[in-house]
């Protein structure tokens, strides 16, 4: 299977934060907030990504990220050329994708818990879509999903203002190669985007649509706002100081998932000892058991 991190947009609720940086680059406690999405693809067993951003951030990213080798990771990029919807990243990626299977994560999304890699891991192959539904305060800032008495998914409706639920998409999404075909055939909303709640629908009206529930032990944030990514940074200095642990490191993701060596692994920390996260990567050896 093959991933997409969608790392472009506008980044208006973060004004002026992200008037000159994109705010997928934007500082999430000790790392960018790319690296949270890229490890969470990288624990799913995704090792082929394709990162996209706006013309003017993607080199940013590359200089960042690079080729992927050091990570054991093949990365490439593509530019979109203004934020046209989420469902545009399959068009953008249709040869990348090619007739494999994809990912696709959202640059500004963080996930945490237990459990979590193996569930994704489980995701590998899907036959249609698989997304998942998370119960939230706020639903109708999101897509939300009715369930029927059975827990059958009935509708899901893209930013409702009378939502049928508290369950909402998150996101990430599993889909096969169909996904290309399926994004190119939808119309753009009232608000001028591609939505991925379309493509969903489609998958629904097709009934190759599989919807778990994201048990509440799962920690998912969206970082779109000042309180929100403020509260990101405090959740991951919590559990990152209290535990001795690092969450979204895309250099210990590499080294659990066996993409790189134990050897390897220690000479990506050697660059970053003197901020400390170095020693954190390093500290991961010490701990196993
Ligand atoms: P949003 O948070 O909905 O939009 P945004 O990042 O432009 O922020 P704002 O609302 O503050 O202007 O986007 C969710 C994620 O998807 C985020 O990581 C940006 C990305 N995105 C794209 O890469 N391309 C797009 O066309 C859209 C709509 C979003």
């Amino acid at each position: 299977m093959k991933g997409i991190i969608l790392a472009g947009g506008t980044g208006s609720r973060l004004h002026p934060l992200t008037l000159s940086v994109s705010k997928q680059l934007m500082p999430v406690y000790d790392k960018p907030m790319i690296y949270y999405p890229l490890s969470t693809l990288m624990y799913a067993g995704i090792k082929e990504i394709l990162i996209i951003s706006t013309p003017k951030d993607l080199p940013l990213f590359k200089e960042l990220l690079g080729d992927g080798k050091n990570y054991g990771c093949s990365f490439s990029y593509a530019a979109q050329e203004s934020p046209n919807g989420l469902a545009e990243a399959f068009i953008i990626g249709e040869e990348f994708i090619g007739k494999d299977k994809v990912a696709l994560i959202l640059g500004d999304n963080i996930f945490y818990g237990t459990g979590l890699a193996s569930l994704m891991q489980s995701n590998n192959d899907p036959n249609g879509g698989i997304i998942y539904a998370y119960r939230v305060n706020d639903p109708q800032r999101y897509g939300v999903v009715e369930f029927d008495e059975e827990g059958k998914v009935i509708s899901i409706e893209e930013k409702p203002k009378a939502p049928k639920s508290n369950y909402v998409v998150p996101g990430i999404y599993f889909y096969d190669s169909d996904v290309v075909s399926i994004a190119k055939s939808i119309q753009p909303s009232l608000r001028g985007e591609l939505e991925i709640t379309d493509v969903n629908k489609e998958y629904l009206k097709r009934g190759k649509l599989h919807v778990s529930i994201l048990d509440r032990g799962t920690a998912w944030l969206d970082t779109g706002t000042f309180q929100a990514l403020m509260q990101a940074s405090q959740f991951v200095e919590v559990l990152e100081e209290r535990q001795g642990m690092i969450i979204g490191s895309i250099e210990v993701a590499a080294y659990e998932m066996g993409y790189v060596s134990k050897s390897q692994f220690k000479e990506l920390a050697q660059p970053l000892l003197k901020s400390g996260y170095g020693e954190r990567l390093l500290g991961i050896l010490n701990k196993e058991i």
